[in-house]
């Protein structure tokens, strides 16, 4: 009985080793990275092939012309493509200092860091609260992120587009707050206001370790 318990058990045991030894997959013909193929079609001998023209990733179409590129009919949007909320606009704050307020500062006066360090070689940052940017439509700071402007390089590869909106979005919060007035604010919240007049505001507002003068 003994015997036919380990005859058995060491039947098993060959019958699982067996299974586990087919290689015929990882065999298999394939080519990988880097690899020289000798496909006579390859006139390169690459066996990675770049992708055929026109290729779209499955789900990754830009069909939507203003959210991808701030033009609609070649004409720079006048409203945000995307809903707007508390949280997209604190979206955008959080990116605008990350990628952003080094060079525009804070509030977007233009005076970050890099500015204030004397790093600026052709033009300073620019302040977004000039006439003109306060009036651009803005479809026009979404292209600005996208493609740059001027000496400023683009800012595409670290902003996904959603986010580019939500910044776009943060800079008029920042342009209203730096040019509003006491009648921009409910009548309730006014006496509050006046009260502490005199104390720091926004306008004062410094990016962090900022030197004031
Ligand atoms: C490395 C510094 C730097 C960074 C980072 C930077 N900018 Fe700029 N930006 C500049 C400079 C410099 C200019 C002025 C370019 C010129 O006039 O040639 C400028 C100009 C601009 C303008 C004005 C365009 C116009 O019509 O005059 C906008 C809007 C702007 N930047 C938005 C952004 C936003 C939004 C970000 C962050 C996603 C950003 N910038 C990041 C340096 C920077």
């Amino acid at each position: 009985m003994q015997r036919q318990i380990t005859i058995g058990l060491t039947l098993v045991g060959a019958a699982l080793l067996v299974a586990g030894c087919h290689t015929d997959m990882w065999q298999q013909p394939k080519v990988k990275a880097q690899q020289k193929s000798e496909f006579q079609g390859f006139s390169n001998k690459a066996a990675s092939r770049p992708l055929v023209a026109g290729t779209v990733p499955r789900g990754k179409m830009k069909l939507d012309e203003a959210f991808f590129t701030g033009f609609q009919d070649g004409k720079l949007v006048k409203e945000l493509p995307i809903q707007v909320d508390e949280m997209v606009l604190k979206r955008g704050q959080e990116r605008f200092d990350i990628f952003c307020s080094h060079c525009h500062g804070r509030n977007g006066d233009g005076k970050g860091m890099i500015n204030q360090r004397g790093l600026v070689l052709v033009r300073p940052p620019a302040s977004y609260h000039s006439d003109r940017l306060r009036n651009m439509p803005i479809g026009h700071f979404y292209d600005v992120i996208t493609n740059g402007f001027g000496v400023m390089y683009r800012q595409a590869p670290g902003v996904e587009p959603a986010d580019r909106w939500a910044i776009a979005a943060y800079i008029r919060v920042l342009q209203t707050a730096m040019n509003g007035n006491l009648n921009d604010v409910p009548s309730d919240e006014r006496s509050k206001l006046e009260a502490s007049a005199g104390k720091p505001s926004i306008a004062d507002a410094a990016t962090p370790g900022e030197e004031k003068s």
